[in-house]
């Protein structure tokens, strides 16, 4: 039988794994040695051929994370091939998660909505506006210091008050830490931005501009430098901005925001709730700012369905809600796949034994020319959560 297929009939051309049929050669070339793993049989697209298990010698065992991750691949009615390509991103990303109750309430709101009615009515904006600093201070395990100093204005995710600061400060050096949101190095490349990493060799300078985010998009932590970098900006009257994307999925994050040399701060509901295409966030500015963003944020020229729903779910859900419900199965996740849980409930960072789910496919999807060694392993696990009945079987 020496690694090859055995069947107990000669009939069967395809098997069945999941919903997906794949032909036996395909089989032989992807499963692995030393593992019998039982199948059955089936016609090319036709319902399985009951009873006539085939047992599979496995070239090399498949782990427990790329067991989860093609359980969950073929539990949607995908080829083979789609199969595979989708399973290597399944720990990948940083997706919100498709919480059950969230779910269920966005589609209460909108099945009770007159749309023409709600997308006409700017108030929204004001509403969701007055609202959201204080739903950001009401995070039990987050600390936020000194918003009281900026003016808010919306902004379509956090991303737009990116583009809003690099262009107002287009005629600095634009920095940021290895490891920060590639958003901003793809613009910066894309745009011939004069930026660069901060590293040993190359240290913060007068006529800089940095990005940074808390907690830091690398690893979902605090950034550990996060008291000398600022100083270090004041001294050097250095604009920064925070990019406080997942402070909502955290927990333990404390975000001072009294240094003078903080010109602008980002939050979204993005990361929260699944309602990233929605572009729901918020910016933080100083008084004396009025840019294009704010010039809309005046006029009420905003996404007015975007605020209308982020005000309704900043009223059903607190700001650490996802960190709440989450929090138990990430320490779960992390413990059966030997993962170190980030201060951010979506991700885990993995060790070398993680390398297979390094940045090289964001890198690539970016058409970005960096070594993937440079970054951490950050796992996503919000895959793992939508599908918690296949992670509770596989690690049964
Ligand atoms: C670290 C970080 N910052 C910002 C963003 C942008 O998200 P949004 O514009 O939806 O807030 C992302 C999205 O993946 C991110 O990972």
């Amino acid at each position: 039988m020496g690694g090859c297929v055995c069947l107990q009939t000669k009939i069967i051309k395809y098997i069945k794994i999941g919903k997906t049929s794949i032909s036996i050669q395909k089989v032989k070339a992807f499963v692995k040695p030393n593992v019998t793993m039982q199948v059955y049989g089936c016609n090319k697209d036709g319902p399985p051929v009951k009873d006539l298990p085939i047992a599979v010698m496995m070239f090399k065992p498949l782990d427990l994370a790329q067991q989860l991750s093609w359980a969950i691949a073929t539990r949607e009615n995908k080829s083979f091939f789609d199969a595979r390509a989708y399973s290597r991103l399944i720990l990948q990303g940083s997706r919100a998660v498709q919480d059950p109750v969230a779910v269920k309430f966005i589609q209460s709101i909108v099945d009770d909505i007159d749309f023409h009615q709600v997308i006409n009515r700017t108030q929204h904006l004001a509403d969701f506006l007055s609202s959201i600093t204080e739903w950001l201070q009401q995070h039990t395990t987050n600390s936020i210091v000194g918003i009281d100093r900026f003016q808010p204005d919306f902004s379509a995710g956090t991303t737009q008050s990116f583009d809003s600061f690099y262009w107002r400060h287009r005629n600095r050096r634009m920095r940021c830490f290895v490891g920060e949101y590639f958003y901003h190095i793809k613009t910066w490349t894309s745009t011939a931005t004069n930026w660069s990493f901060i590293t040993d060799q190359d240290q913060l300078q007068s006529g800089d501009a940095l990005v940074l985010s808390v907690p830091f998009c690398d690893t979902g932590n605090q950034p550990d430098n996060f008291d000398t970098v600022i100083k270090q900006c004041e001294q050097l009257s250095i604009p920064i901005l925070i990019d406080a994307c997942y402070y909502t999925i955290s927990s333990g994050i404390d975000l001072d925001l009294t240094s003078p040399a903080i010109d602008t701060v980002a939050f979204s509901l993005s990361k929260a709730f699944p309602v990233a295409h929605l572009r729901i966030g918020v910016r933080y500015t100083r008084d004396s700012v009025f840019d294009g963003q704010k010039l809309h944020n005046t006029i009420n020229y905003n996404n007015i369905f975007g605020a209308y729903i982020g005000k309704k779910l900043m009223t059903q859900f607190k700001s650490d809600y996802i960190h709440s419900v989450y929090n138990e199965k990430q320490k779960q996740v992390c413990n059966q796949l030997s993962l170190e849980p980030s201060a951010s409930v979506l991700f885990a960072v993995g060790d070398s034994k993680w390398n297979k789910y390094s940045r090289q496919h964001l890198l690539d999807s970016y058409q970005l020319d960096f070594d993937p060694k440079l970054f951490v392993n950050r796992i996503s696990l919000t895959g793992v959560y939508d599908n918690w009945d296949i992670f509770k079987t596989v690690t049964a």
